[in-house]
């Protein structure tokens, strides 16, 4: 899969963890993210994220803050996007089972790295089951206007 990956300064160590992971799995990874300490803005990350998996230029993405809340924030902002902020496997499960997340999102001050990846493998091995969901993913859609 293409996936892109956006972080700010608090995520920085995280982020090149989890690329390597999902690189060492054969996935494309495009990094749009802070890449050094230094204190950016996480807003203009998440939004971007988002505008390019609605563009098609990623299949799906994945963001990290520290708590991952600010930067999904900024995703949802964007119509046609999903970013669900998980702790845990079984919630990034759920959001793409239920709610077809297009983004996940988590914390580097809030977890460790392997929870990380364990929630990122999870995610991305799951599918979205359709059916009764549709119409509820559609009813969040249309709040979008
Ligand atoms: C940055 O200090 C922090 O506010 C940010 O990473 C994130 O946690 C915001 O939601």
């Amino acid at each position: 899969m293409k996936i892109v990956i956006g972080n700010d300064h608090a995520a920085v160590e995280l982020k090149f963890i989890i690329k390597e992971h999902l690189e060492a799995k054969g996935h494309e990874v495009i990094n749009i993210g802070a890449n050094t300490e230094a204190s950016v803005d996480y807003p203009a990350i998440g939004e971007q994220t988002g505008r390019m998996i609605v563009a098609g230029e990623a299949d799906c993405g994945i963001l990290i803050c520290g708590t991952g809340v600010g930067i999904s924030i900024a995703a949802n902002k964007v119509k046609g996007i999903r970013a669900c902020v998980c702790s845990e496997p079984y919630t990034a499960k759920l959001s793409k089972m239920h709610n077809n997340s297009n983004i996940i999102a988590f914390g580097a001050r809030v977890i460790g790295s392997e929870m990380a990846k364990m929630i990122v493998d999870t995610w991305l091995e799951t599918e979205y089951e359709g059916g009764r969901h549709q119409r509820r993913v559609d009813l969040l859609d249309a709040i979008e206007g």
